[in-house]
């Protein structure tokens, strides 16, 4: 395959991953929800995790084979803070190894500091909607204890990841911990979280002073089911609340939630102004929102609508909709990281060209003039899927359940390809199609 559309040299190619979907060992408000049978399995357990926190060295020299010079991570609370106020020296001298080893390895790390995890204690003491409790100021506590160790080794963070779709499972929909519902409590819980943000910024920036804060923005292309007036309107709100009420909130120092009066909430996040420098976007799919008569804000569901396939887990495989976002999300004037991108791909025959694809993606936005750069792809290792257990593999490493052995998929060869020429072939790899079954509902 001859070299073809060329990434500029400063280009971050890495990989991401978070604490408690890889490590193993931890305690945290995960696992009690396992242990209660909250996951889709209720007799799922996530103890081993894939072993990342003993494995690290091996599995940071898989992503320095692949020439990577960037991995994104996360640090576990519940680890790090046992205890209120009971800090680890531990774990965080543990953390410190790691980050050394990958700068050892030509790599820099990106940290985050809540990947959807918290400590057990943390619900019941000071939960996100009630900020009267302190949850805040925890949170920043907890960022400037890590700190100590963190900031000599780590220049870049996503200080909070995706808080718009913890926000809808813990919030919302209820199904994820701390297990809440109610539209009022979303707003209250969203701008806590954001004033989080904001104190830990704060602390980052005072030890230091040339961070690059970020978030980890999920974002999703919407589109309406049909072409009725009304599945048009309900597409535009969904987008307008999932896609820009956290980035928005960035500018205006307002997290508001709804539009119209009597379900709108609007929340003032002091300090939040001024802690963004780069926007991270966290891309998976294209999202179609259908109105149907009991559900005035419309039924997500993935949709195979131009034969492109699906992932296992069923989400539409949409590179183009990347580009679309990147192009959308450039109002905000930031530069920007994909921070997460990837499939669950259960027998390996599709990776390599999703990786293909949506790194052209990129490639395209770049060429309309968004200054992406650079791309974590979601992930480096086989991981636990949250609400799913362990059965979707996400990983560019397979990791045999049992024996943990860590084997390269083709998409792991491709990556090494794309990375190492800082170009995108001009032959696309090959995929099996999957072809998608019918709607299948988001959740
Ligand atoms: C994102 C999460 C990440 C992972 C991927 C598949 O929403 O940030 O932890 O679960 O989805």
């Amino acid at each position: 395959m001859g070299p073809g559309r060329s990434f500029p040299d400063d280009f971050l190619f890495g990989c991401a991953t978070s604490a408690y979907q890889v490590e193993g060992g931890i305690t945290n408000d995960w696992s009690a929800w396992a242990e209660a049978g909250r996951l889709k399995d209720p007799s799922a357990r996530n103890e081993r995790a894939v072993e990342h926190w003993d494995r690290y060295l091996h599995d940071f020299d898989l992503l320095a084979g692949l020439g990577a010079n960037a991995y994104r991570m996360s640090v576990e609370w519940a680890r790090i803070e046992p205890e209120p106020g009971r800090y680890d020296d531990a774990a965080l001298a543990h953390y410190g190894r790691m980050f050394d080893a990958l700068l050892e390895r030509g790599i820099e790390p990106m940290v985050t500091f809540f990947h959807f995890t918290h400590p057990p204690w943390f619900h019941a003491t000071c939960p996100w909607h009630l900020p009267e409790r302190g949850g805040p100021e925890r949170f920043a506590a907890f960022v400037e204890r890590s700190l100590e160790v963190v900031a000599p080794r780590v220049r870049r963070y996503t200080i909070l990841n995706e808080p718009g779709v913890w926000l809808t499972g813990a919030y919302l929909a209820g199904a994820i911990p701390p297990g809440e519902k109610g539209l009022g409590r979303v707003a209250k819980a969203g701008a806590s979280l954001l004033l989080g943000h904001a104190l830990a910024a704060a602390k980052i920036r005072k030890v230091r002073p040339d961070a690059e804060l970020g978030i980890a923005h999920n974002v999703v292309a919407f589109a309406p089911e049909s072409s009725s007036i009304l599945d048009r309107l309900a597409a535009g709100y969904v987008a307008r609340q999932f896609n820009h009420a956290v980035p928005r909130a960035f500018d205006s120092g307002v997290f508001q939630l709804g539009e119209t009066p009597g379900l709108r909430y609007t929340e003032k996040v002091p300090g939040l102004v001024g802690t963004l420098d780069f926007l991270g976007i966290n891309y998976y799919s294209r999202v179609y929102v259908g109105t149907r008569l009991r559900r005035p804000y419309g039924e997500l569901s993935y949709q195979d609508r131009e034969g492109r396939g699906v992932t296992d887990l069923g989400w539409e495989i949409h590179p183009s909709g990347l580009t679309r976002i990147l192009a959308e999300m450039a109002r905000y004037r930031r530069p920007i990281y994909v921070t997460e991108n990837g499939l669950d791909d259960r027998d390996d025959s599709r990776r390599a060209a999703f990786l293909h694809d949506h790194l052209a993606a990129v490639l395209d936005a770049r060429e309309q003039g968004v200054d992406v750069r650079g791309y974590f792809h979601w992930s480096l290792l086989d991981n636990f899927e949250w609400l799913e257990g362990h059965l979707p593999r996400f990983g560019l490493f397979r990791v045999d359940p049992t024996t943990m052995e860590r084997s390269p998929t083709q998409g792991a060869e491709h990556y090494r390809r794309i990375i190492q020429a800082r170009a995108l072939p001009t032959e696309r790899p090959p995929a099996t199609l999957k072809p998608g079954l019918g709607p299948v509902r988001v959740g």
